[in-house]
């Protein structure tokens, strides 16, 4: 189709004026004195060079996309919040930084936050952590942050890591660095030798500078088995928060069951049905764990969510949230627990069932294999040493031709898992706040018990009440950490 000429010639001239008073207002709004980005010197002709083989090298193994500047964005800013110690959150999870928005608010500081993702792809490499390096992004990154904390996909800060074994001293990042894992430390990480002996080096010869933690109890392990050693890691639970609830004082987040209502959302109705959050992606290679509520009956029997579903307030209004595991451990699982949402799960038994046997549900099965060769690491390393010797991990998944209705047949195959509490889903200490059913037959029932009756665990008040006690421990290791490095008594004057 094609448009009038002077129609879009009208728009091109609305978009040019949007863009310069877009530019014209953002140099009133930032005197350049107070500017968040710190510019490199001498860079501009590299970048656009650098910007133009990108594009035509498409798959360049070269990971780096922008690092001309330092930009760092005031997240939520208030102006009653102190500003020092100078806090860079590097991280491009949006519910890390809802979570770090949460910890922040009750420490009273301000935060910027740095997004990897405009960095660099995932999977960073040596060379691009040294070309950070050489090129003084470290250097501007570290002089501009008094703590650097690194969140969700630690390959991302390969460039910070690298610099503290630097053998010249003043290229090491001098900033305070916590490492706050939600993820495996080696996501997407292709030469993994070189990254794992990297990472045993920080081990070995730990700098001083250099916090671990982790938001659950698989990492750690994980990164043992790995690379042979594992730092002191400090098991650091998100705190469960969701940002529809208003922040209304320093006692923080408004909690939905103990009050009853909303905050400032209207009380909601009850709706009897149990929910699902739609499994949007396009991939239809794999089939999914929906053809499974085909094939039972029970597919029109659920409420299915969008994706973006509107948070924990509105998964409150069912009788519960059926979900799958698609990683071993999500952070909507802590916030739906906070907010005293009944979460619906399969046992262990029938989810390996679902992935391996029936070959429904794939995203779990590398994470089923991971967890169970961790199991046996956990139980015995000499074991775990041969068959890694024999290659028994190796194994590749063939999902091509997955035999989908035979192997729902076999969902009742006996299975038990050595991992289940590696995950938190499984978790003894977060059994009371779940419901599990072993078979679809099983889920069917439950689907008949009325509201009124089915949360018999009392998730809706137990959920947030023992949520409370794991964000006051939290916030108790943050303080703690914020100690260690020394602004103690910066937080103690609030
Ligand atoms: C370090 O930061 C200070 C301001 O905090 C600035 O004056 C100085 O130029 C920076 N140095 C480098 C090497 O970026
Ligand atoms: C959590 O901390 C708050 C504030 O210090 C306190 O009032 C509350 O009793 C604590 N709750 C639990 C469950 O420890």
């Amino acid at each position: 189709m094609r448009r009038p000429k002077r129609i879009s010639a009208a728009a091109l001239a609305i978009i040019f004026l949007l863009l310069a008073s877009r530019y014209l207002f953002s140099l009133l709004a930032t005197p350049p004195d107070q500017s968040q980005t710190s510019k490199l010197n001498n860079n501009n002709k590299n970048e656009n060079k650098r910007k133009a083989d990108s594009r035509i090298v498409r798959h360049s193994p070269d990971k780096l996309l922008d690092y001309s500047s330092v930009d760092l964005i005031p997240w939520k800013h208030k102006d009653d919040f102190a500003s020092f110690p100078r806090i860079t959150y590097f991280n491009g999870h949006r519910g890390c930084n809802e979570n770090m928005h949460g910890v922040m608010t009750r420490l009273k500081l301000n935060f910027n936050v740095l997004n990897p993702r405009k960095i660099t792809r995932y999977g960073m490499r040596h060379v691009d952590g040294q070309t950070l390096i050489n090129f003084g992004y470290i250097a501007t990154l570290c002089n501009a942050s008094d703590v650097i904390i690194i969140a969700d996909t630690l390959p991302d800060a390969r460039g910070i890591l690298l610099s503290l074994v630097d053998p010249d001293e003043s290229k090491r990042c001098k900033s305070n660095i916590v490492v706050e894992l939600t993820n495996r430390f080696n996501w997407i990480v292709d030469a993994q030798k070189d990254y794992n002996e990297l990472m045993l080096q920080l081990v070995e010869n730990p700098p001083e500078n250099l916090y671990w933690t982790a938001n659950n109890p698989f990492e750690e392990v994980y990164f043992k088995m790995r690379v042979g050693k594992a730092p002191p890691f400090k098991l650091l639970r998100s705190l469960g928060v969701w940002d529809v609830d208003p922040f209304d004082n320093s006692a923080g987040i408004t909690s939905v069951a103990s009050k009853g209502k909303f905050g400032r959302v209207k009380i909601p109705d009850q709706i009897n049905s149990l929910t699902i959050i739609r499994d949007e992606t396009r991939n239809n290679q794999h089939p999914k764990v929906e053809l499974l509520f085909r094939l039972y009956g029970i597919y029109d029997k659920v409420v299915r969510l969008p994706k973006h579903y509107g948070g924990p307030s509105i998964l409150y209004r069912y009788k519960g949230l059926i979900e799958f595991p698609y990683q071993v451990s999500v952070m909507k699982f802590y916030e739906n627990i906070a907010h005293g949402v009944p979460q619906v799960l399969p046992t262990p038994r029938l989810l390996h069932a679902i992935v391996k046997d029936a070959k429904l549900h794939h995203y779990f099965s590398g994470w089923i294999d991971k967890l169970e060769e961790t199991a046996i690491y956990v139980a015995n390393p000499e074991k775990h040493a041969a068959m890694q010797m024999k290659g028994d991990f190796l194994k590749k998944e063939v999902w091509e031709d997955a035999p989908r209705l035979r192997g729902i047949k076999r969902l009742d195959k006996p299975y038990r898992a050595a991992w289940a509490e590696l995950c938190d889903f499984y978790r003894k200490e977060f059994e009371p706040f779940v419901y599990y059913f072993d078979s679809f037959d099983e889920l069917k029932q439950m689907m008949a018990v009325p509201f009124e009756a089915f949360d018999y665990k009392n998730v809706r008040k137990k959920g947030p009440q023992f949520y409370e006690q794991i964000r006051n421990e939290s916030m108790a290791t943050w303080k703690d950490l914020f100690n260690v490095m020394g602004y103690g008594k910066l937080l103690d004057k609030k």
